[in-house]
């Protein structure tokens, strides 16, 4: 099938790219000129495991990049809508990006289109969006079938093409039985063994994103609440979280206590979700309390340092491991590593840092800080260092020469904000270790 995706960020992209590695002929758009050029040369703007063979694979044979608004729109009958919906400063969604774009196709199709959504957007947006095209097509005089399907992306970075091709369920809101039938046929190839196409309503599948993204950061809010409560009564959260994680009714996954949810999508999506119901008169209180236990998370690992070191953290180097908001990303956005380096440098503490693949994104946050020394490995941020940091739980930081870090330490203390080594282990190697939930 020919298939329009317009937007080439991370959402746009992955589908993209995984569209046609299948078999579909995939025509993406955007309007940035240097990004398009990139993309044909198969070079990928982010980091995403997976994605650069897939591009490398399919470009110019069945996936294309160009800046041509009309000759992408004119491309297909199919026109996937994957540009940004970035905060606004009260929390709710930004259309400006989605709602541009279909006064665009408006202005311009001659023919029927299926348009489907797949940014996060709130609920309503579909129905929005149509309004929008046909507003366009009147001023035109035309009358052209034109439906809006909403199909939201469940996609963790890190693992966006395994997710894409082996997704737990594919949403789909619809209207007509023709469009379902379209939309089926775009993710046969995703569909086999057993049926992961759920049919819905428009809007339910739009509250279908945000409910499933708002109850997973509860579960890691939950996590880190039960957690502060544990260290205080000298209980080790990660034996309660192996005692609970038991209970299929709860189970293990996103019970892992930590510094913070971070990432383009829960603090976005939990803010954007919480204003929608608060203008539509039903407060969601719990996800409020949720977005603002996170935000207090978020600085649990600078007040563990504040009261190591009694208030006296001036003149400190804090070594930082891991700078992304999680594993197997070079995404920064919202990460608990910003807010810990910010906070330090607020109090005259300088940091030494080291991830495995954001550091060139530090480097375009953080350009010119003189606060801030980029290391090219784990070992080079712990010389002269008077504390460490582990702020993201890279594969590479589980089993680290211990030795050879105690040595380069000028203390040997370790905070860490992910829960990765063992306490009693470390307190035999003879680290002062904190971590979240661990008793004091
Ligand atoms: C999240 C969802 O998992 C996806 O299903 C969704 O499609 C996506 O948002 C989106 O809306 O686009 P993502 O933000 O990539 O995906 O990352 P997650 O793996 O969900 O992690 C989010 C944050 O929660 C990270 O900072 C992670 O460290 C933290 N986390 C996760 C915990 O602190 N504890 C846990 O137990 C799990």
């Amino acid at each position: 099938m020919k298939i329009t995706i317009m937007g080439t960020g991370y959402v746009g992209l992955v589908t993209g790219a995984c569209l046609a590695d299948v078999g579909h002929q995939v025509f993406c758009f955007d309007i940035n000129r240097e990004k398009i050029q990139q993309l044909l040369q198969g070079q990928v703007p982010f980091f995403e495991p997976g994605l650069a063979q897939i591009i490398k694979r399919n470009v110019s044979q069945r996936l294309f990049f160009s800046d041509d608004f009309l000759q992408s729109l004119n491309y297909a009958d199919v026109i996937f809508i994957a540009v940004g919906t970035p905060p606004n400063g009260d929390g709710s969604a930004d259309l400006q990006y989605v709602l541009g774009l279909a006064e665009q196709i408006g202005s311009h199709i001659t023919d029927s289109k299926i348009i489907v959504t797949k940014s996060t957007v709130p609920v309503g947006t579909a129905e929005k969006v149509k309004q929008v095209v046909d507003q366009q097509l009147e001023v035109r005089g035309l009358t052209v079938n034109v439906e809006v399907v909403a199909n939201p992306e469940f996609l963790k970075e890190g693992a966006a093409v395994a997710d894409f091709m082996r997704p737990d369920r594919i949403v789909v809101g619809v209207e007509s039985e023709s469009t379902k039938q379209v939309m089926s046929e775009i993710y046969a190839p995703f569909n086999r063994n057993h049926n992961r196409m759920m049919f819905m309503e428009v809007k339910a599948a739009e509250l279908t994103k945000y409910a499933a993204n708002a109850m997973l950061a509860t579960k890691i809010s939950f996590m880190n609440d039960m957690a502060n409560l544990a260290e205080r009564l000298g209980v080790d959260i990660e034996q309660v979280r192996l005692g609970i994680g038991s209970d299929h009714r709860i189970g293990y996954h996103f019970i892992y206590p930590g510094c913070g949810y971070g990432g383009s999508c829960f603090p976005k999506d939990v803010k954007a979700i919480t204003q929608t119901a608060r203008q539509a008169g039903s407060p969601l209180t719990l996800l409020e309390t949720v977005d603002q236990v996170n935000q207090k998370q978020k600085q649990a690992l600078f007040n563990k340092l504040n009261q190591y070191f009694a208030g006296e953290l001036s003149g400190k180097v804090i070594a930082v491991w891991g700078l992304a908001f999680k594993p197997k990303t070079d995404d920064m956005r919202e990460a608990p590593s910003r807010q810990l380096m910010e906070q330090l440098w607020q109090v005259g503490a300088t940091v030494k840092a080291f991830d495995p693949e954001a550091m060139a994104q530090a480097r375009l946050i953080y350009e010119g800080s003189l606060k801030l020394t980029l290391v090219d490995n784990p070992y080079d941020a712990l010389v002269e260092a008077d504390a460490l940091v582990i702020c993201t739980e890279w594969a590479v930081f589980r089993a680290p020469d211990f030795e050879q870090m105690r040595q380069l330490l000028r203390q040997p203390v370790i905070f860490d904000g992910r829960n990765i080594y063992d306490p009693h282990a470390m307190a035999c190697l003879g680290f002062h270790y904190y971590a979240i939930g661990r008793g004091k």
